[in-house]
């Protein structure tokens, strides 16, 4: 039978409102910055967690004796310095932690004592496969004088992007930060990238200590680029850009060296991290495969997402949220999410959001053609 030609466009139209509400996973090619894709996602919304077990990151416990931490003081990383502090409610934005004080991951360093090690609080992301990525944090850095508070990448003593910054160089008119590539021009320099081109102080507009603050680096193949509350600061190429992959870190430590973290603080140093994002690619194959399959029609409406810029700094009340895709429906399909969001979706380190079916318009346009050849 010839189907009669004016039937055709209606069936062409019932099969667009068809393809209009197939359920489609938003971001499942991935997420954009200012143009570049990256496909993998780490998101944590340390004001709403309590499960630090439960967020894809992982306390770090280890000590290394003062000529290894290359300071007067050793260096020992504890479980006890590092605390979650969610705020009191899970429905607010701001505010006191369940503990008091700023609500966020409290990364301590406190006052040895008559001991000669220095207890720091650091965390490393249980991934290590990020390779190439945009890395956000929301920090509030601490005004006891000695130590040194760093938001980085880290594959090793060579392979490091940094933001760090000195509490014992802020002072009213000058508040540095610290922007360091370590390569092996710097282990060379006997581990100071300040005798290496990797190397920049950026004073910023205001006091890291006195709130929270986003501090940014995207990492590209051939450069870094640093930011602060959206605002671009310095972008460094050259040898010292890292090629290989490794994870994200957030630390606050002192060796007591006065050319650099100063201290060891008299009192307990406290900063606190509210968010961390990361949008990233993987090394990892089985990624890059899962991605493959995933992503089927890259142009197709939704299948990447832009990532929301800041303008200023974040979290100024207690009903400004801040936007995570993790806490949105279908933005994340089989990507890392955190525990501890107030819409709860899903919750669980690596826990995996259920596959959504997505047809791609290939699929339907050939299911039509079928389907019309069938009908004549
Ligand atoms: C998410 O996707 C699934 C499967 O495609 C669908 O059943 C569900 O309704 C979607 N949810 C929302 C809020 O879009
Ligand atoms: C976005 O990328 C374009 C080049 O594609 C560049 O000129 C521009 O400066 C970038 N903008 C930001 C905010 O990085
Ligand atoms: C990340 O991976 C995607 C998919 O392979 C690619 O299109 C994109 O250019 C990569 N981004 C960077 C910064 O290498
Ligand atoms: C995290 O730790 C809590 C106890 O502190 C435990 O109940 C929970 O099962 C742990 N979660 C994971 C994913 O290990
Ligand atoms: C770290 O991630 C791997 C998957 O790469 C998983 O098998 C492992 O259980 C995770 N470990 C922790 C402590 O979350
Ligand atoms: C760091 O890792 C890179 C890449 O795997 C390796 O080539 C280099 O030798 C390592 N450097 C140090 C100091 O361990
Ligand atoms: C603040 O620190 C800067 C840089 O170390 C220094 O030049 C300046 O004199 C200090 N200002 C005050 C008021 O201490
Ligand atoms: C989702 O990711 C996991 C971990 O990489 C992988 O084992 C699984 O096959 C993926 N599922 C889909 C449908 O891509
Ligand atoms: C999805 O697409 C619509 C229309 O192009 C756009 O308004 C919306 O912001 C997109 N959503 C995301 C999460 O990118
Ligand atoms: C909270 O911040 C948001 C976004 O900046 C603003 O729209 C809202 O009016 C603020 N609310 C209060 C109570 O200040």
């Amino acid at each position: 039978m010839v189907m009669p030609l004016f039937t055709r466009p209606i069936a062409l139209l019932s099969t667009a409102f068809l393809f209009a509400s197939v359920a489609w996973a938003d971001c499942e090619c991935g997420y954009t910055v200012n143009g570049t894709l990256y496909t993998e996602l780490l998101e944590t919304d340390f004001l709403h967690t309590n499960q630090l077990n439960e967020t894809g990151w992982m306390t770090q416990v280890y000590s290394v004796e003062s000529d290894a931490a290359r300071g007067p003081f050793g260096k020992a990383a504890e479980a006890k310095q590092v605390a979650p502090n969610p705020l009191k409610s899970r429905y607010d934005w701001a505010g006191d932690g369940i503990d008091g004080g700023d609500a966020g991951l409290q990364l301590l360093v406190s006052n040895p004592g008559k001991s000669g090690m220095i207890p720091m609080g650091e965390m490393a992301t249980n991934r290590s496969d990020m390779r190439y990525g945009s890395f956000r944090a929301a920090i509030q850095l601490t005004g006891q004088k000695g130590t040194c508070g760093a938001f980085f990448w880290y594959l090793n003593n060579s392979h490091e992007i940094d933001m760090e910054f000195l509490s014992s160089q802020f002072n009213e008119s000058s508040h540095p930060v610290n922007l360091v590539l370590q390569s092996e021009d710097s282990v060379k320099a006997g581990y100071d990238a300040g005798n290496t081109n990797d190397f920049d102080t950026y004073q910023l507009p205001f006091d890291p200590s006195e709130g929270f603050n986003e501090y940014r680096f995207d990492w590209f193949e051939d450069r870094v680029e640093f930011y602060a509350n959206g605002v671009f600061l310095k972008s460094m190429s050259g040898e010292g850009v890292p090629k290989d992959p490794g994870h994200l870190m957030l630390s606050q430590w002192s060796n007591g060296d006065p050319r650099w973290s100063g201290g060891p603080p008299k009192q307990d140093a406290v900063m606190t991290v509210s968010y961390v994002k990361g949008y990233f690619n993987s090394s990892d194959t089985q990624r890059q495969g899962d991605w493959k399959n995933r992503c089927k029609d890259i142009n197709a409406p939704n299948a990447t997402c832009e990532v929301p810029e800041i303008t200023g700094p974040p979290q100024t009340n207690t009903t400004a949220k801040t936007f995570f895709f993790s806490q949105q429906q279908n933005m994340t399909v089989n990507q890392t999410v955190s525990g501890g969001n107030p819409n709860t979706i899903e919750s669980g380190a690596w826990s995996i959001h259920a596959s959504t079916q997505s047809i791609s318009t290939f699929t339907l346009l050939s299911a039509l053609v079928l389907f019309m050849n069938w009908r004549s």
